[in-house]
């Protein structure tokens, strides 16, 4: 389905990505893991085409992505949307706006002008954000909202190009714990529920093991380990952060595990309202 073959990317003499290669077969969520520049964030880029490759190939189902150019390389951008740690979002702007930003690269440049949209369209932008339980923010502006719920209005906008694969560079690095959990769960129900793949950059072990069916780790540019968060163990996690013997998982943890009954029963509360 989706191949990276030998992928790399050079910025003058630093290799920030080396001859990254792995292979999905079916949609699955994917998290890749690894220390502050190991290359997580230029290798989503590539993926999106944001970013051109040094070397190497993209390839998804039979179709080479790694040159598309013009409306091509814009249409592959809309097949694997991409959602950023800080949301990016028109702060200004009302919810239901955003998420119809989500449709830009199919709309003519007058009717984006003058902000005209179907009619279908804005019911689709109110179902989704429904199911994503915000539907009753859809008027207020973004910056209105807490960050968890820009963070869902984020992902609402990228269901909105009906995406093949969602792509999320540290979804939830800026998220207290319970939004963390809850953005996670979100990103994992699309997956199941629509058979979307997710590729998610996370920087704690913890929610990759716990969302994730499976877990690629970089050092300096490179895989160093890929495979289920059951193979994960924490050896291999020492290897993947590059620490020494002093390396402890709970420095990477964003302890969603080991929330107290108190915040444990607040977010079920808080999952029970927005599912209302
Ligand atoms: N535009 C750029 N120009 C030069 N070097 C860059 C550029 N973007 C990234 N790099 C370098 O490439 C390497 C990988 O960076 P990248 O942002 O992909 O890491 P990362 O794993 O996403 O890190 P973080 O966890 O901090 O987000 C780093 O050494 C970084 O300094
Ligand atoms: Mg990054």
């Amino acid at each position: 389905m989706l191949e990276l073959i030998s992928l790399t990317k050079q910025f003058g003499t630093k290799t920030a990505v080396e001859r990254a290669s792995f292979k999905v077969d079916h949609p699955m969520m994917i998290g890749i893991i690894g220390r502050s520049g190991a290359g997580k964030s230029t290798l989503l880029r590539m993926l999106n085409r944001l970013s051109d490759s040094t070397d190497g190939r993209i390839v998804f189902q039979g179709n080479d992505i790694t040159r598309l150019k013009g409306s091509s390389r814009r249409h592959w951008q809309s097949r694997c949307a991409m959602i950023f740690q800080q949301f990016n979002l028109v702060p200004r702007m009302d919810v239901v706006s955003n998420v119809l930003h989500g449709t830009l690269n199919q709309r003519s440049t007058l009717s984006t002008m003058f902000n005209l949209y179907p009619q279908a369209d804005i019911h689709r932008a109110i179902e989704i954000l429904d199911r994503l339980g915000i539907a009753e923010q859809a008027p207020k502006r973004a910056e209105a909202l807490s960050g968890g719920q820009q963070q869902r209005v984020a992902i609402a906008r990228a269901l909105m190009q009906d995406p093949a694969i969602i792509l999320a560079d540290e979804p939830i690095a800026s998220l207290d714990p319970m939004n963390a959990q809850i953005v996670m769960q979100s990103l994992r129900d699309i997956h199941e529920q629509d058979n979307r793949m997710v590729i998610a950059n996370l920087h704690t072990l913890d929610t990759a093991r716990r969302y994730c069916d499976r877990v690629i780790g970089m050092r300096d540019g490179r895989i160093v380990f890929d495979g289920t968060p059951e193979q994960l163990s924490t050896n291999v996690a020492r290897d993947i952060y590059g620490a020494d013997a002093s390396f402890s998982e709970a420095a990477t943890s964003t302890q969603i595990d080991t929330l107290d009954r108190e915040t444990a029963r607040l977010l079920e509360e808080a999952k029970a309202e927005a599912l209302v």
